[in-house]
């Protein structure tokens, strides 16, 4: 327990820490495919809405009791009150923060792992070792197992680190590489034949599509999971803040860049996929849909590389390059949830608390690699579309009602003097309270209960 707490030693480590969280395959991946698949441009509208309305409120009710609280998600929502049932509720909330955020990892590790399995592959095609391509590119459990293994070994190592010499350090030095190579990405494939047609794709709305309840579910979903709501991820960040720093500000950086590389990443992907058509490769399911689960990153793509011819190799390795830093940079953010408990409230030290926790969430991907088709969009589902938005509820309510006025108050004070004369103190504190989890409940009731 006497462990001293880690700090961002600057404001751009924290914003390259919490970006880095933020900005994962949730990004790249999750945001261009649902946007395909969800009307074009319709979907991105009602993300922009939600995100701005929904999402950078419940990373506000986050960063705030982390930095008021200075501590792991358990002993922040627990201690806020003095009232032993609302205590007990807290320590609950913040418990259940902690699975999710382990059971995320815990499919997200396995994913990353296919990520650097053809990030190994384009360097094995590079030196022409063909059969190593083959057994990398071909799903298996050992291969699974193997590379989830080793994702999470790099993520272990980090978090290992502690927070300024591991979170910090690794994530500013990886979030510039991400941007340039998403961006050198880009360039490349808006040379290519076929990418113009994406774009419209892309940007030209579907309208008809908008009140569609799936969409508005995936656009909840996403922007929950895309800023690493509701699981103690932001909190947790937040606690490791210095009180010079202006939180709504920051917040808002934070929800401006994940929205921004989100919005980057589709004039990547999509494009990508109508240059893969234009090479001859199919893009559309039998049933008439695009291909935008994992077939699109490990088949589309893929066959789009080898059409490209002698670069195609080198555009790969960019590409899985780009998925692997994204995903690790995220997967540090999570783990970092059940160490900084385990560090705060037993005697362990991090290193030891890194190399059990992780160990035993590795466990769980293992479970769930074997149990393939039962376990794995059971618990993506169950962990993305239900706990995070209900968790979120659950984090506004804290910061809205539990968490003293006064307090609320002089913890945004710290770094924003006169916050009492913006228009955030004006509106927020009532939105966090009422209207938030109401429209986050009521978004959530309407797609998936009604
Ligand atoms: N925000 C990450 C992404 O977009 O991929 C995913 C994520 C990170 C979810 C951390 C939850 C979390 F706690």
């Amino acid at each position: 327990m006497s462990t001293p707490r880690g700090q961002f030693s600057s404001r751009i480590g924290f914003v390259m820490a919490a970006t880095g969280s933020a900005v994962g395959l949730g990004n790249i991946w999750g945001f261009p495919t649902q946007t395909a698949s969800n009307g074009g441009a319709a979907f991105v509208l009602v993300y922009l809405v939600l995100a701005f309305l929904l999402a950078y409120p419940a990373l506000m009710a986050e960063l705030v009791i982390g930095r008021h609280s200075r501590s792991n998600v358990v002993s922040a929502l627990g201690d806020i009150s003095k009232n032993n049932g609302v205590r007990k509720i807290g320590v609950g909330v913040g418990f259940c923060g902690v699975i999710v955020a382990s059971l995320i990892l815990s499919f997200y590790t396995i994913v990353a792992g296919w990520m650097l399995a053809y990030l190994t592959e384009s360097a094995t095609t590079i030196v022409g070792f063909s059969s190593a391509s083959e057994w990398l590119t071909t799903q298996g459990e050992t291969r699974n197992l193997i590379f989830g293994g080793i994702f999470a070994v790099l993520t272990m190592s980090i978090i290992g680190g502690g927070v300024e010499g591991g979170i910090e350090k690794w994530s500013s030095r990886l979030m510039p590489i991400l941007i340039a190579l998403l961006l050198a990405l880009i360039v490349y494939v808006m040379t290519q034949k076929g990418a113009t047609e994406g774009l419209k794709q892309y940007l030209l709305p579907d309208l008809g599509q908008i009140s569609d309840p799936k969409l508005i579910i995936s656009a909840l979903g996403q922007a929950f999971f895309s800023l690493s709501l509701g699981v103690g991820t932001m909190l947790v960040y937040g606690s490791y803040l210095s009180k010079d720093e202006s939180l709504p500000r920051l917040g808002a950086i934070v929800t401006v860049v994940d929205i921004g590389i989100a919005f980057t990443a589709g004039l990547l992907i999509i494009p990508a996929i109508y240059v893969a058509q234009h090479n001859g490769v199919q893009i559309y399911s039998e049933q008439g849909n695009l291909i935008a689960g994992p077939d699109l990153i490990f088949q589309v793509l893929p066959s789009l590389f080898s059409s490209m011819g002698a670069i195609g190799p080198a555009v790969s390795l960019a590409f899985f390059a780009l998925m692997s830093i994204a995903a690790v940079t995220s997967s540090i953010s999570m783990l970092e949830v059940p160490v900084s408990l385990a560090v705060e409230k037993t005697q362990a030290s991090r290193t030891k608390a890194t190399a059990i926790i992780g160990t035993i969430i590795l466990a769980i991907s293992t479970i769930i690699i074997f149990n393939f088709e039962a376990l794995f969009g059971l618990v993506i589902k169950v962990t993305t579309e239900f706990s995070q938005p209900l968790l979120g509820i659950a984090l506004c309510l804290f910061a809205g009602w539990v968490l003293r006025r006064d307090y609320l108050l002089a913890e945004l004070k710290n770094g924003h003097p006169n916050i009492e004369n913006t228009l955030f103190w004006k509106i927020w504190p009532a939105y966090v309270r009422i209207f938030c989890p109401a429209l986050i409940l009521l978004t959530f009731y309407h797609s998936v209960v009604a």
